[in-house]
């Protein structure tokens, strides 16, 4: 059980526990207190009675049915004469056996006797007193029924078994509420390590996002974050250093290797294959040391991204030449369809960046899928390939209007299994498709880049499969709006 739960069942069981036991308590004390009440009533009423009767039977003026007429009884009660052993009642409706035997017994040896008792099959509660009259050996009882207060004692219980109810219900409703209030400053930490994680390191949580008494816990977590940032930012510039460091002796390598490279043709056969792998060994390191200076930057922070406003179309189109051109002579132009929705649409990117996603697409479809077969520009497609990220579509549009625009670059290649759409995009990851081409070339930190770039100027990238089977690769970027805005 969650703590919302367990805070939201501990009030409800002790609304209850309170509300059950205060009411039983109040049930009790009430009940109590009414019988005491009627049995103290009951027994004036009886010895006024037998006082009225001794006298009668002393002067023997009237017959029995008149005198027991003559009493001053309620109409919930009903009198039983015992005079020389003959009983008289002043009611059909009761009979000698409605008088407890022992009660009787009591009585008739000449005790005052009072008791409440549950009455017949139908439980009817009821109190009896006895009055012994032995001056005319008599014995007078009279039998008050309680009916109407067991009526009002129901009434009583079920007014409190409702009333407790609706207390538990409450107590849990306020359990529920108070721990909404209690966890809330918990979803601030939850939120600050949400962002923390998504690279906004400088996130800090402070005493209004979360709460005063929290305090401990808002400074640990910011001493944690601290020395977080601090080392990841003290690796990030160690790698961007040494990148940068490596950079200057590639450059006289690589100027040293062109002297040597116009002498090529004077130079023995070996040693011209030599320096043509030299020569192809070096262009691959001094490629993967800009990448790797690009990376590190984007890791520190250390990044200026030039977001300008174009047309998607215009900005797809000129990326996508670039991209051929330079691949070399022999690649052919792709075709770009742009769907008519998106044509008119503009989107904020960063043009270098723009440019090297491309061109590294491009390339990777020439590498490994036997070239681009179609680059396609539009609005999001509907959720259905399962390397596409969920809700894509509708992260793509609000109300009605297109909020993201997707390029993406198709070939007709082997593709890339499910299982490794996503390890691509990471740092030095070269697929098995690589491997078997056996192009050798590349370092794995081409795709690693492309979402690097992506992420910079707001958008996504993934991998699905295209229609033909071969790979697919998606870039999202959001649309500006008429004022320039992202949606
Ligand atoms: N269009 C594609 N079809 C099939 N597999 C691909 C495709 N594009 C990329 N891959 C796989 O993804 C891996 C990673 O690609 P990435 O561009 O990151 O690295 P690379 O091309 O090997 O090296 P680099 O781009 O750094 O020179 C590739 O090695 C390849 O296995
Ligand atoms: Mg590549």
């Amino acid at each position: 059980m969650g703590i919302g739960a367990r805070i939201t069942a501990i009030f409800g069981l002790g609304a209850l526990l309170l509300s059950f036991s205060m009411g039983g308590l109040s049930y009790f004390t009430t009940r109590h207190f009414l019988v005491a009440e009627r049995e103290s009533a009951a027994q004036n009423q009886a010895f006024a009675n037998a006082l009225a009767v001794r006298s009668s039977l002393e002067s023997g003026d009237k017959g029995y049915a008149n005198l027991l007429a003559s009493l001053d009884v309620g109409s919930g009660s009903n009198s039983i004469l015992i005079h020389r052993r003959n009983v008289y009642q002043s009611s059909l409706s009761i009979s000698e056996s409605s008088i407890p035997a022992k009660l009787r017994a009591d009585v008739l040896q000449g005790s005052v006797a009072t008791q409440t008792y549950v009455a017949g099959a139908q439980g009817q509660p009821q109190i009896v007193v006895g009055v012994p009259i032995p001056s005319v050996d008599a014995a007078y009882f009279e039998v008050f029924s309680l009916s109407d207060l067991g009526h009002t004692l129901r009434v009583l219980g079920v007014t409190l078994i409702g009333t407790g109810v609706v207390t538990t219900l409450l107590g849990a409703a306020l359990g529920r509420f108070a721990s909404r209030r209690l966890l809330r400053p918990l979803a601030g930490v939850s939120r600050a390590a949400v962002a923390i994680a998504g690279g906004q390191l400088d996130t800090r949580l402070t005493p209004e996002t979360t709460d005063p008494d929290l305090e401990g816990l808002t400074t640990s977590f910011n001493t944690m974050v601290d020395q977080l940032q601090a080392r990841i930012e003290r690796e990030a510039r160690f790698n961007s250093d040494v990148s940068h460091e490596l950079r200057s002796p590639l450059t006289t390598l690589s100027a040293s290797l062109e002297v040597l490279e116009a002498e090529g043709e004077n130079l023995p056969p070996r040693a011209q294959r030599a320096l043509q792998l030299l020569g192809d060994d070096l262009r691959r390191f001094q490629r993967m040391v800009g990448d790797l200076l690009e990376m590190s930057r984007a890791d520190a922070g250390s990044v200026d991204v030039f977001l300008e406003e174009v047309n998607v179309g215009e900005l797809v189109q000129r990326a996508v030449e670039a991209g051929v051109r330079s691949l070399g002579d022999g690649a052919v132009m792709p075709p770009v369809e742009i769907a008519p929705a998106v044509q008119a649409l503009h989107v904020g990117v960063d043009k270098r960046r723009f440019e090297r996603v491309m061109a590294n697409l491009l390339e990777n479809a020439a590498n490994y899928g036997g070239g681009a077969t179609v680059i396609t520009v539009g609005a999001p497609a509907a959720d259905g390939d399962p390397g596409r990220p969920a809700g894509a579509a509708r992260a793509g549009a609000h109300n009605g209007a297109i909020t993201t625009v997707e390029i993406a670059v198709e070939d007709a290649g082997p593709g890339i299994s499910p299982l490794e759409r996503s390890k691509v995009f990471e740092r030095f990851y070269r697929g098995s498709v690589s491997g078997r081409r056996g192009t050798g070339t590349g370092t794995g930190l081409g795709l690693a880049l492309v979402s690097e770039h992506v992420r910079l100027m707001h958008g996504r990238a993934w991998a699905e499969s295209s229609s033909s089977g071969g790979a697919r690769f998606v870039v999202t970027l959001p649309v500006l709006d008429d004022e320039g805005a992202t949606w």
